[in-house]
């Protein structure tokens, strides 16, 4: 979401404002500005800096680092548009019809048409579509050289949400700022000052802030500040990691708290329901290729090679495409036999594992066609391949990989659509699978609901030390996923395994002492996974289900059950793997594991 900082005092503005931007780009955005002021012009003022742009900070890194900006008052924004396009003209900071008047603002002015034209009645000229454009001409309109003042009248006119911070070149010794629902500090610093929406912008800076309250303005100076209501001194208590949770007590929770936001984003603008097909801009430039392609070889690493896996059953199935699915480290070491017709999927949500970079490069020396899904827009995957698609998952800071997992399955979901349609898929099943697809956010939703049992179960079974995770089908790989998350944060043993493969040997090691989670959704493939459940029954192992509401019936054999709603086979993993998730979280949070940063593992393995 949005984000605010603002700054005065005797340092230069720029780098503060740009490195207080940098630390809130965790919470998303879709554009950027700053502005900065000369607050003790010299003779001869410098032109005040204005810079504004669509995209990521990291995007402009080479023309920011570059740039020399004096001035020791400035304020930037990053935006999440909720009212006009995502265009450079609708980045904050906005300003007023004489360029006087410079403010950013977090939140929505609802009544801002009414406002807007009034103001284009008196005359006033409008730069953007942006709501928050409508609070510089106001404060223009009743300026009269005291900017608090002007500030003060014009909030009384308007309604909605706001965290604003506005600067005046005429009366360029301050910065004010104010607050009604959408947050807003003020941080104490030596002769200086900070403005932030969010603590994690001021921390490296000052601990000693000020809240706002809803309806409060403040008015901070090179020395000193005041608030139109006196205000209790906080200590922030928060290290700068924290200040980014959110309030969670790991990023990893946070993370699995996001799986639906996760879903949604991946799919946001890509369905196409009525004509029961998805829209992958990423892909357009191979269109054309894609649809002389007659074989898949997808390759990843971890986690996301169990996204991988699922995508090679939704490939096949209803793509009707073979396809197959090898780890990167493995993938090199293969002489694979391969075509001018078959195409290389890279799963990846950092798009810098060196494994799967090494097997991207292979496939390129062969001369195939390379498609990525990555969750880190220009990372080498992104770079590399021929085309590809973004999860949009959002930065994943957790090295359990988690809401990443989801966003990789909604993209493989609507790559299946995509190519199915481009070939024997018809309308009403692309249809089908398009709008069920619009449904897993919510149904993702109910799955969160069941937190509070799932942390009972990892109570109940934290102590023991081996666990095995079964699935058919398209929840084998989550069996293999389930069984990764646990042991790379618990450090318990725990392995992963076709269904149908326990009678092979692995069920040697089952007793009371060893439990297993079996993920067995009314699919095509349940009866087989009660077989399953009840050979493992029958040797006095624990067994927790996880299993379609409404099965009362698996109740009956088993130890613990926890329940995920109905959805198509093929997005069922998207809904089976959230408690497992959370079950993994649960137990090594009790295990007293710094869970966020298991031990031997890092989030991106650069490394081969
Ligand atoms: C997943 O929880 C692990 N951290 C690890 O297996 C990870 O999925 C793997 O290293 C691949 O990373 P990538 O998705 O960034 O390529
Ligand atoms: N409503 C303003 C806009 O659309 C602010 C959005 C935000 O909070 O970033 O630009």
């Amino acid at each position: 979401m949005c984000g605010i900082v603002g700054y005065i005092g005797k340092k230069l503005a720029f780098p503060i404002l740009l490195s207080g931007l940098k630390r809130l780009e965790y919470r998303g955005y879709d554009s950027f500005g700053f502005f900065v002021l000369d607050s003790n012009p010299p003779a001869t003022p410098n032109k005040p800096f204005l810079f504004k742009k669509v995209g990521k900070i990291s995007e402009a890194e080479g023309e920011l680092s570059n740039l020399k900006v004096d001035g020791g008052i400035g304020i930037a924004h990053t935006r999440w548009a909720t009212t006009g396009a995502v265009t450079e003209v609708n980045a904050h900071p906005h300003f007023d019809c004489r360029e006087d008047i410079f403010l950013v603002h977090n939140g929505i002015i609802e009544n801002y048409r009414e406002i807007k034209e009034k103001l284009e009645k008196e005359g006033h000229k409008f730069r953007s579509q942006c709501d928050s454009e409508v609070l510089c001409h106001l404060i223009e309109k009743y300026f009269n050289g005291n900017l608090e003042e002007a500030v003060r009248k014009t909030l009384k006119e308007v309604r909605g949400a706001y965290g604003i911070a506005v600067i005046s070149k005429k009366d360029p010794q301050k910065i004010v700022l104010a607050k009604l629902s959408s947050p807003l500090l003020l941080g104490i610093g030596e002769d200086e000052f900070l403005v932030a929406s969010d603590p994690a912008a001021v921390i490296t800076h000052t601990r000693q802030v000020i809240n706002l309250d809803d309806n409060e303005i403040a008015v901070i100076k090179p020395d000193n500040f005041f608030i139109l209501k006196e205000k209790p001194l906080v200590q922030i208590e928060w290290t700068l990691e924290e200040a980014e949770k959110k309030g969670y007590p790991h990023f990893m929770l946070k993370e699995i708290m996001e799986e639906p936001e996760a879903i949604e984003n991946a799919i946001r603008g890509r369905l196409m329901i009525e004509e029961g097909s998805v829209k992958l801009g990423g892909l357009d430039s191979i269109s054309e290729k894609l649809r002389e392609i007659n074989r898949l070889i997808l390759v990843a690493c971890g986690t996301a090679s169990f996204a991988a896996r699922v995508g090679e059953y939704m490939l096949e199935e209803y793509a009707e495409i073979p396809a197959e699915v090898d780890i990167g480290s493995e993938f090199r070491y293969r002489k694979p036999v391969v075509d001018k017709n078959t195409a290389g999927i890279f799963v990846s949500q950092s798009g810098e594992t060196a494994d799967t970079l090494a097997a991207l490069k292979e496939m390129k020396q062969k001369g195939i066609l390379t498609l990525g899904i990555t969750n880190v827009v220009g990372s080498a995957q992104a770079r590399e391949t021929d085309a590809g698609v973004y999860t949009r998952s959002g930065p994943e800071i957790a090295v359990a990989s988690t809401k990443a997992f989801l966003g990789q399955l909604a993209t493989l979901a609507m790559l299946t659509v995509y190519l199915g349609r481009q070939r024997e898929m018809a309308l009403v099943m692309g249809k089908r699978i398009v709008s069920e697809l619009a449904k897993l956010p919510e149904l993702a939703k109910d799955v969160l609901k069941s937190a509070p049992e799932i942390e009972k179960l990892a109570k109940k079974y934290k102590d023991y030390k081996n666990f095995w995770f079964i699935g058919r089908k398209y929840n084998a790989p989550i069996a293999s996923e389930g069984a990764l998350k646990l042991k790379e944060i618990s450090y318990l043993h725990a392995e992963g395994v076709a269904g149908g493969e326990l009678k092979h040997g692995s069920l040697a090691l089952i007793d009371e002492n060893f439990p297993t989670v079996a993920i067995c959704p009314s699919d095509s493939v349940y009866e087989k996974m009660v077989s399953n459940i009840q050979e493992i029954k029958a040797r006095g192992g624990p067994v927790i289900a996880v299993a379609t509401e409404g099965n009362e019936d698996i109740k009956k054999i088993v130890d613990d059950v926890i329940y995920i709603p109905k959805t198509l086979e093929m997005l069922t993993p998207m809904l089976s793997v959230i408690p497992l998730h959370l079950f993994s979280y649960y137990v090594a949070a009790l295990l007293g594991h710094d869970v966020d940063r298991p031990k031997n593992l890092a989030k991106s393995v650069t490394v081969e």
